[in-house]
């Protein structure tokens, strides 16, 4: 789609320093075929911030540590959805029952969801695990990150449009969702119960401070590394296993692969790995 040109050009040598600054930082890699959307994608700010060209909008960004936020808003990519890769939920669920769970510290499961985008895959966690809680008797925790502000938002409001519900099994809607009754915007909202148990905070990935003294039994990080490439890859990958306990099980998205990196994990089932 043809962009209509209220700001004029977005100059390649302004791509080429926002592209630099947002891959150092964050990982995300501009390639060049990506101008047309960073320029859609920026007009926004530009009307918002009343700013006329993308020029004077560079000279901004780097002058203002919170547009950096916004703009990181805007172009990062968020698709998500509620059980997505069914079979890791399956698989949880088998190996919390067959033990997993039994040996915790403080009699507590720790789960971190990485780049947990508007909370589905949080939510989608904290019904697998508090379904068994009761069977097992442990208690859980889990906690996500993201570096988008406005998913991040979504998430910790819990309210989702009615057309998401198929996408969680029948027993859990019935057991963890509340129903609007208001017929013109039919939406959803996730239990309080499984609310009070989730905790969603801004975390950058490639960050070098530490997410959380708390080391994890779990850590979902999936659909996120695909936008990295392999040196970024490598550097999320280590900050993950920092985070996760010896015998904690990391699960990536079923077209990540770390192949080749040298970690120190091994495969235990497809695209799931235990800290040795
Ligand atoms: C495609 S979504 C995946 C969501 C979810 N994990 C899933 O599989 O459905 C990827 C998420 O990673 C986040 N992300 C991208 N770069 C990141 C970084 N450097 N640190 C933390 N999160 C990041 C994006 O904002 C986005 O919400």
């Amino acid at each position: 789609m043809e962009i209509p040109d209220l700001y004029g050009e977005l100059k390649d040598n302004d791509f080429q320093k926002i592209g630099s600054f947002i891959y150092k930082n964050y990982g995300i890699n501009l390639y060049p075929k990506k101008k047309v959307l960073l320029k859609s994608r920026l007009q926004k700010r530009l009307k918002h911030l009343g700013i006329s060209s993308y020029s004077d909008y560079r000279d901004y960004l780097f002058n203002n540590k919170e547009e950096i936020i916004h703009m990181i808003d805007k172009i990062s990519t968020n698709k998500t959805d509620f059980f997505r890769e069914a079979v890791h939920f399956e698989y949880l669920e088998g190996i919390i029952k067959n033990g997993f769970a039994n040996n915790l510290d403080n009699n507590e499961l720790l789960v971190w969801s990485a780049g947990c985008s508007s909370g589905q895959e949080a939510y989608s966690l904290a019904m697998t695990i508090d379904n068994l809680k009761s069977e097992i008797g442990y208690k859980y925790r889990i906690f996500a990150s993201d570096i988008s502000l406005s998913v991040l938002k979504t998430a910790k409001e819990a309210i989702y449009p009615f057309n998401l519900l198929n996408q969680i099994p029948l027993v859990f809607r019935k057991k963890y969702l509340l129903k609007s009754k208001d017929k013109t915007n039919p939406r959803f909202r996730i239990v309080k119960e499984l609310r009070d148990n989730t905790e969603f905070s801004f975390y950058n990935l490639l960050s070098k401070d530490a997410f959380s003294k708390l080391k994890f039994n779990i850590i979902f990080c999936r659909n996120t590394l695909i936008y990295f490439d392999t040196e970024t890859q490598i550097k999320v990958m280590h900050n993950l296993i920092r985070h996760l306990k010896k015998g904690g099980l990391l699960f990536l998205g079923h077209s990540e692969s770390i192949i080749n990196m040298g970690l120190p994990l091994e495969t235990v089932h497809p695209s799931v790995y235990e800290k040795k």
